[in-house]
């Protein structure tokens, strides 16, 4: 595969930052005069994720770049792009509202013609409507629980119906019902035989309008694990990997008295939630990364993603959802699952950062994407210049 050098790539970098307009895109708000026309109802559960786009946009400026404003992705999203000149959008958003809010700005950004970075509109839809993803996990031939999905338009869920007996068999529970497409455990419930499943469903139509997913209960460990390209950073220099990069393989450790693992809107991440995976399991590590890897590869990302996996009653992982946008909190004694265990490659917060924009950029210099106007007028502008101002060691 046709690579950039690294020094080709940090020297260019280090030329463009100061250079490029940057905007970080946090969720709209529909209850702001003016961010819709009309307002419809959340098929996912909203979050505006403006903090987390704040810490990203203070890492960029660390990393140098100097033009760095965080716009929601609401109605006047093109207006304020366009007069904001922006060259380079980081998408830091699950939506606004309606269906398949996690591929709105990418979509957008498509149409407007603007280079970013985070997942394309299908890759966004995919990732984040789980029985899409858990079917093409099954395709590709991926550990996954065995599930029924049930679209409102079905009516009452059949515990005893076919679908649920191709599934499922004889197995009468625990079982876990969850929205198709959802964030930080809302409205993921455990349900303890078949009779209460069609209630439990009903509760997931009702609030999110949109299908409910049904599997077994995973009685197991849980972990999560982050994967990105092969571009990344350690120390601010630039390496790249043999094929996409996992790393931060931890345990997430869940008390007692808590059958699944309640996020942030409930329990902060604190760093004693999680624990990154010791030497001696080595080979528990390795299965993760390799999961991780091949997810990265089979489904063609082009932006990190995090994994979340559960054991199954006989200690075989199951991966539970790949999160397109996964938390990226940081300051302020914030802790996330992606960099909580990021120093186990020597990477830190700012690292990961400049990794994600340096992959990006390299597509655009390899002729991998869209051949974006901007960043091909941006590079020959740089060009130049880039070999005059880089540092070589
Ligand atoms: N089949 C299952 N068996 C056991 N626990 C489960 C199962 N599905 C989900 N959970 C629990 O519920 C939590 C949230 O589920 P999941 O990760 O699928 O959805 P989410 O709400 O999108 O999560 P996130 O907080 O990662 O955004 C998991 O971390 C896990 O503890
Ligand atoms: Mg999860």
């Amino acid at each position: 595969m046709a690579q950039l050098g690294n020094e080709d790539l940090e020297a260019f970098l280090a030329a463009l930052a100061p250079r490029l307009r940057v905007a970080v895109i946090h969720g709209g708000d529909k209850t702001v005069p003016g961010a819709v026309l009309q307002q419809t109802p959340n098929c996912r559960p909203w979050r505006s994720y403006a903090t987390v786009a704040g810490a990203i946009g203070r890492s960029l400026e660390q990393l140098g770049f100097r033009d760095v404003v965080l716009l929601p992705d609401d109605r006047n999203l093109p207006a304020r792009l366009e007069a904001e000149r922006i060259q380079l959008a980081w998408l830091n958003t699950g939506g606004m509202q309606g269906r398949d809010p996690m591929a709105h700005a990418p979509a957008l950004l498509e149409l407007l013609g603007i280079p970013y970075i985070g997942h394309d509109p299908l890759n966004a839809s995919r990732l984040d409507n789980k029985h899409v993803f858990k079917r093409e996990l099954q395709a590709l031939g991926l550990p996954t629980a065995p599930f029924v999905v049930w679209a409102p338009s079905r009516g009452t869920y059949e515990a005893e119906g076919p679908e649920a007996r191709s599934a499922f068999g004889d197995y009468a529970g625990p079982f876990v019902v969850k929205p198709v497409s959802g964030r930080a455990s809302v409205l993921v419930d455990v349900v303890a035989n078949r009779l209460e499943l069609p209630a439990a469903v009903e509760r997931v139509h009702s609030a999110m309008r949109s299908a409910a997913l049904v599997e077994p209960y995973l009685p197991g460990r849980e972990f999560c694990v982050s994967v990105g390209g092969p571009v990344a950073c350690r120390g601010r220099r630039l390496f790249q990997a043999d094929g996409p990069l996992a790393f931060s393989a931890l345990e997430r450790l869940l008390d007692a008295d808590e059958p699944i693992f309640t996020s942030m809107d409930q329990r902060p991440i604190t760093a004693e939630r999680a624990r990154a995976l010791a030497p001696e399991e080595a080979a528990l590590r390795e299965e993760l990364f390799d999961l991780a890897r091949q997810i990265y590869r089979g489904f063609d990302l082009e932006f990190l993603v995090r994994v979340d996996l559960r054991m199954d009653a006989a200690g075989r992982l199951m991966v539970l959802e790949a999160n397109p946008k996964p938390d990226l909190q940081h300051g302020n004694g914030a802790v996330n699952l992606t960099t909580l265990g990021i120093s186990d490659q020597g990477m830190d917060y700012d690292d990961l950062v400049m990794g994600l924009v340096a992959e990006r950029l390299q597509r655009a210099l390899l002729g991998r994407d869209l051949g974006h106007p901007q960043l091909v007028a941006i590079e020959s502008i740089v060009k130049a210049a880039a070999v005059a101002e880089a540092p070589r060691s």
